[in-house]
C-alpha cells in the first residue's frame, strides 16, 4: 500500500435512532459539537491524512449533508454584503478548494461493510481511508487518520484504529486478537464482530478509521450476513487477513463516541474545555454543579 490515501469514505446512511426526535430531520452527523458538525470534524481529519475525494454513502433522506457541502448563494450574499467577512470565510471554507465530494447512494441499511462497498465504483482498486463520524477524535498533532496513513504507506498493509475498551462492552464493537509489534501497532490474527464479553478473543476494539486496500471490495462482495443480520466490515477484514496482512494500531489521540448522548455530552464539553473563549465559564459551570 505504497500508494498515499487519495479516497475517503463516509458511511452516513445511518438513522441515529438514538437521537430522536432530533433525527427525524436532522442527520446525527450533522449534530454539533460547539459550532461544527460531526461531518466536519470527520472530513477535516481525512484533508488532513491527504484525500481529495470524500465519497460519501448517503440514504434518500440525508440531503442536510450534500447542502451542507453545497454553495450557499444566498447566504453568502447576504454576509458579504454585510460585510461579514469572518463569518463569509467560514461558510465558504468548510472544504478546501482542490477537495470534492462524491455522493453515493446505500438504497437498504444493509450494513457497515454493504454502504462501504456502496463506494468501489469510485474508489476502484486503490488504498482509501473510512471513517465513521460518530468516532470523534481530539488530538492536538497529526488526525488519527494521517497517523494511520502514514503508517499504512510505510508499512505497505491496511491499518485499522483500536483501542482497549472495558471487557463488558466487547458486544458493542469489532474485537481484534494481535500481537503487539511495538507501543502503538500490532499484527492482527482475527477480528470478530460484536463478541460477547466471554466469547472476545481481548478488550481491544475497532475504532471508526480504517485504511484498506481495494482488494477488500471483492472480500465484502462474497461476505455473507453476520452479527445482527448485517453485512459486516469487519468479517471481510477478518477474511482478508489471510491473504495479507493488517494492523491494528492504537491511535494519538482521544476518541468520543458521539453515537450517544453521554459522548456527545462529553465531546461537547471537552472542546469547550479547549476553547479558550469558554473554557472559563464552562469550568466555573461545572464547578458549580
Ligand atoms: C461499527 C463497526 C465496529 C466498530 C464500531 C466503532 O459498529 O461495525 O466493528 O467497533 O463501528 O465505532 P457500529 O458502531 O456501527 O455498530
Amino acid at each position: 500500500m505504497t500508494q498515499r490515501l487519495r479516497k475517503v469514505v463516509f458511511p452516513v446512511a445511518g438513522l441515529g435512532t438514538r437521537f430522536l426526535p432530533a433525527t427525524k430531520v436532522v442527520a446525527k452527523e450533522m449534530l454539533p459539537v460547539l459550532d461544527r458538525p460531526l461531518i466536519q470534524y470527520a472530513v477535516d481529519e481525512a484533508v488532513d491524512a491527504g484525500a481529495d475525494t470524500l465519497i460519501f454513502v448517503t440514504n434518500r433522506y440525508k440531503h442536510a449533508i450534500a447542502d451542507y457541502f453545497d454553495k450557499a448563494y444566498e447566504l453568502e450574499q447576504k454576509l458579504e454584503a454585510a460585510g461579514k467577512k469572518e463569518l463569509l470565510s467560514l461558510v465558504q471554507n468548510v472544504l478546501p478548494k482542490n477537495v470534492r465530494c462524491v455522493f453515493v447512494t446505500q438504497p437498504e441499511a444493509l450494513g457497515l461493510g454493504h454502504a462501504v462497498l456502496c463506494a468501489k465504483p469510485v474508489v476502484g482498486n486503490e488504498p482509501f481511508g473510512v471513517i465513521l463520524p460518530d468516532d470523534l477524535i481530539w488530538n492536538t498533532g497529526a488526525s488519527a487518520l494521517k497517523q494511520m496513513a502514514d503508517l499504512a504507506a510505510f508499512e505497505n498493509s491496511g491499518v485499522i484504529a483500536v483501542e482497549e475498551v472495558p471487557r463488558e462492552q466487547t458486544n458493542k464493537y469489532g474485537i481484534v486478537d494481535a500481537t503487539p509489534i511495538n507501543d502503538r501497532a500490532a499484527l492482527i490474527k482475527l477480528m470478530v464482530e460484536k463478541p460477547k464479553p466471554e466469547d472476545a478473543p481481548s478488550n481491544l476494539a475497532v475504532v471508526g478509521r480504517y485504511v484498506l486496500p481495494g482488494r477488500i471490495f471483492s472480500l465484502l462482495e462474497s461476505t455473507k450476513p453476520g452479527a445482527g443480520g448485517e453485512i459486516q466490515l469487519t468479517d471481510a477484514i477478518d477474511a482478508l487477513l489471510k491473504q495479507e496482512r493488517v494492523l491494528a494500531y492504537r491511535f494519538e489521540g482521544e476518541r468520543f463516541d458521539c453515537g450517544n448522548k453521554l459522548g456527545l455530552v462529553k465531546a461537547t464539553m471537552h472542546f469547550a474545555l479547549q476553547d479558550p473563549a469558554l473554557a472559563e465559564a464552562t469550568r466555573e459551570f461545572v464547578a458549580g454543579k
